[in-house]
Parts: structure tokens; sequence; C-alpha cells
């Protein structure tokens, strides 16, 4: 899904040689683009792409320790980690698993923004938004409740899938990414009263205390390895009776990881402890995939939480 990110290192001919290494990486001489790649390198020492690059070519080659050195120099860098380097170390268990970085999400969705529903929902055939919202009307007619909120939060925003599809269900919408451009495309729908940039959880920190029925989070749990603090926010911005709708991915063993793909998946257990640790109540919790992956569903959970 995402697209190549390319940081200009300020020196034509080392930009060149990286061109260069490109295209044999994507031919397949990965020895040759190596090569290339350090020769960009030795003409500007601090070029964050090239660095990025050579990590992921040392690691298709199975040379772990040069790939992690590469990466540390791309994180070295690029302090802010738009390339997500630090993910890469996880990935390669040099480092444990933690949060993702901020700059990293943004730069990808922001270059994702322009084709993300047509790669999204035709190529990986999401489904999160639909889900979600049968969740949630299962939740309310189980507690002969009506399905209806006056307001409600959608963490992770995006371009606006997930408001789509509460739309006849919700008074007032509240949008939260990190993602400028994404939050440009959820203004055009008209769908939102309020959208804002920021990370979810400062964007719930700025909420006050129960004034929203409904909190949704479609596919953006997957971008957030410990759901502890979110969910603890949520339930204090929650009314008594409200509800929390998210989904995650998810795999057979414990805790939470970091996928191929870059995204966390969150086993079933840490799900139902981090509900509870924050107090509230697990309504709803099934194995339903949001997505698929490589043509196949990814594993996933569709979860709904009450606050009692
Ligand atoms: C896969 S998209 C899903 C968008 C939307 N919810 C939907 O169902 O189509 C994930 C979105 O979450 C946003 N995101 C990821 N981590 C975030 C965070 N910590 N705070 C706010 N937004 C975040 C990304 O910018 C992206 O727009």
């Amino acid at each position: 899904m995402s697209a190549r990110l390319f940081l200009s290192s300020g020196d034509l001919m080392a930009d060149r040689r990286y061109g260069f290494a490109r295209d044999l990486q994507l031919k397949g001489h990965l020895v040759a683009a190596a090569d290339l790649l350090l020769q960009a390198i030795e003409l500007a020492p601090k070029f964050t792409s090239a660095w990025f690059t050579l990590g992921e070519i040392r690691r298709q080659l199975g040379e772990r320790e040069a790939a992690i050195t590469a990466f540390r120099a791309a994180q070295g860098a690029d302090p802010a980690d738009r390339h997500g380097a630090g993910l890469r170390l996880m990935r390669l268990g040099a480092e444990q698993v933690s949060s993702m970085p901020q700059a990293y999400v943004q730069t990808l969705f922001d270059q994702y923004a322009p084709r993300f529903e047509a790669a999204l929902v035709g190529d990986l055939g999401y489904r999160g938004p639909a889900l979600l919202f049968k969740a949630v009307l299962s939740v309310r007619s189980a507690a002969k409740k009506p399905a209806f909120f006056k307001r409600a939060v959608d963490l992770g925003c995006g371009t606006g899938l997930a408001a789509a599809a509460f739309a006849r269900n919700v008074d007032r919408f509240i949008g939260v990414d990190l993602a400028p451009r994404m939050i440009e495309k959820a203004r055009s729908t008209g769908l939102y009263a309020e959208l804002e940039v920021d990370d979810m959880l400062q964007g719930l920190r700025s909420r006050p205390d129960a004034s929203a029925e409904l909190i949704l989070a479609a596919d953006a749990f997957v971008y957030v390895a410990d759901l502890a603090p979110v969910l603890a926010e949520a339930r204090r911005v929650l009314t008594a009776g409200g509800l929390l709708a998210f989904t995650t991915e998810t795999h057979g063993g414990e805790g939470v990881i970091l996928g191929a793909g870059m995204r966390y998946a969150h086993s079933a257990s840490c799900v139902r402890v981090s509900v509870e640790a924050a107090d509230l109540k697990l309504s709803r919790l099934e194995d339903l995939s949001a997505r698929n992956e490589d043509s196949v569903p990814a594993p996933g959970l569709v979860a709904v939480a009450s606050k009692t």
C-alpha cells in the first residue's frame, strides 16, 4: 500500500545514484544496487532514503546485522523517521515493539490520501466500517436501545468511510487524524461537524468528560501498539452507556506484534485485558477480517466495548 518515499539528499549525483539503485533493486539486482547506494552515501552521508533502501536490500540479502546498521543510520539521518526505519528494526528484533513514529504515519497517509479509497476498498476489499456498523447495531439491539447517537468521535477518521457508514445514526461527528491530507478528504465529504489534525490520544484528551455517545476506530488501532492509554481516555470521553467500537488485526499468539505490513496485530486476549483495564465492558468480540492481504482475509477482530 505504501508509495515509496524519497527524501532528496540535496546532492544531484547522490540522488541519481539512488535512482539507478532503485531500478536495480526492482529488477532484483540487489548486490549491484547496494554498491550504488554505498556510492550515493559516500557523496551524501546523511542521505536517509539511501540508508533506508540499503537496509531493505541488506535484509532481502539475509544480511541482518548490516541491515540493522543501515536502518539505524536512516533513523539517525532523519530523527522524525519518516521512512519508518524504527519499525524495520522492530521487525528484525533489534528493538522492542513500541509505538509508531508519528511522522511515518503522517507521511504514509498523506502520500496515500489521493488513492486511499480506491486502493483500500477496491484492491483490499476493505469492509471495516460496515463490520463496525453491524456490530454496533447488534449490541444496541441486544440492549434494547436505539442505535442512535448524538455525538460520535471517529479516531483515525481517514477520508471518512466510517462516518459514511454511520451517517444516518449519528447527529454530530468529530474526526481526528494525524494526516492533514486525509483530513482534507474527510472535510470534503461534509459528514463531520469538526475535524482535527492530531494524534488520536491527544484528540481524545482535548474532549470534555462524558461528551460522546459513540467512539469509532476503524482500521486505526493497527497503528497503535499499546491500546491502554487510548482506551482509558475513550472511557473518560464516553457518556454512561456509550460505546467504543473498533477493529484490529490479530494473531494466534500473545500480546501485540508488528506484522510484515508494518501494522500491529493484537491478540484477542490482549484486547480483552486492555478493555478490562480501562474499566470498559467488552460487549462483543468477533473474529472478523476488515480487509484482505495478498487476496486472503487478514485475521482481524471487531470489538464493541461499553461504558457501564
Ligand atoms: C487505514 S486508515 C483508516 C481510515 C478510516 N478510519 C477508514 O475506516 O477508512 C488509518 C488512518 O488512521 C490514521 N492514524 C494512524 N495512527 C493514528 C494516530 N495515532 N492518531 C490519529 N490518526 C492515526 C492514519 O492517518 C489513517 O488515516
